[in-house]
């Protein structure tokens, strides 16, 4: 009993031992050593801040991670050029889309890239670039359903991300309150729900579902439009009124845009000639 009650002891005392080392801690900038007075001149030179650019790192060819679990894609190499011609740091933060906006709120992120279209509804909270491409909504089925157009997926189930245009659009075909719309955290997993039969169908911005089709031939799906399907501008998120950081993000997307480095970018990911 008193052994066990002493061990105990120990190891509480261990444990908080160790929390408070953990919490001692410094943090990394914190670890030079303090500059004498005389120095304060030098030591006042603020270090480059370092923006962190969350992204939802499932949206193959604009942001997904590769085999070494770097975050790569489209918007990543438009955001990180335009940051250089800005002469600003960037460094990517897998973001899970649902929480994307309030992690950017919160001041978690400093910006966010993410094929995010611009709309009316979220200029209310938050503050977009200038456009930096343009989509529209597509349809994922297999490739022997019967649908053609956006019309026939009235009375089907159809997978959507949560909180995207996509779910957007068939919340206004079927009504809000439809319980044949699905959601999902990610297209991938929407998709893979339509593999497996649990959805008839997936609706998603093109780019996503063109590079879906085209990349996974045993799936055997093909995409569908609809003339309905508005087009949509993609613009990167800064929290609202934070003009400066915006100012730097446009005037860096207008130089890549300018000098051919945009067009290179959107070469490499888009060969058709969109
Ligand atoms: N463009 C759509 C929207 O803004 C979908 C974006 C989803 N992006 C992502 N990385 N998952 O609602």
């Amino acid at each position: 009993m008193l052994i066990s009650r002493r061990a105990a002891l120990a190891a509480a005392l261990a444990s908080s031992g160790w929390l408070l080392a953990a919490c001692n801690k410094p943090a990394p900038e914190a670890a030079a050593p303090a500059a004498p007075a005389s120095a304060a001149s030098v030591a006042a030179a603020p270090a480059p801040k370092v923006y962190t650019v969350g992204t939802d790192a499932t949206y193959a060819p604009f942001e997904f991670q590769n085999e070494k679990g770097e975050i790569v894609g489209f918007d990543i190499d438009v955001m990180r050029a335009a940051a250089e011609k800005a002469g600003i740091q960037v460094q990517f933060v897998a973001t899970p889309w649902e929480g994307a906006f309030n992690a950017l709120a919160q001041g978690d992120r400093d910006a966010l890239v993410s094929a995010i279209t611009i709309t009316d509804e979220r200029k209310q909270t938050l503050d977009f670039s200038e456009p930096y491409f343009e989509a529209h909504q597509l349809i994922a089925v297999p490739e022997k359903s019967k649908v053609a157009k956006l019309d026939d997926l009235k009375k089907k189930k159809v997978g959507v991300q949560t909180s995207t245009t996509g779910e957007e659009v068939v919340v206004k075909l079927q009504g809000k309150t439809s319980d044949l719309i699905k959601r999902f955290e990610s297209v991938p997993l929407a998709l893979t729900e339509l593999a497996a039969g649990g959805v008839d169908a997936v609706v998603a911005d093109n780019g996503v579902v063109e590079a879906y089709v085209a990349n996974n031939p045993n799936a055997k799906f093909k995409s569908v439009n609809d003339s309905s399907f508005a087009p949509e501008m993609y613009g990167i998120a800064v929290r609202k009124g934070n003009t400066e950081l915006l100012q730097k993000i446009n005037t860096g997307l207008a130089a890549i845009k300018a000098d051919g480095t945009y067009q290179k970018i959107h070469d490499q990911y888009f060969k058709a000639g969109k």
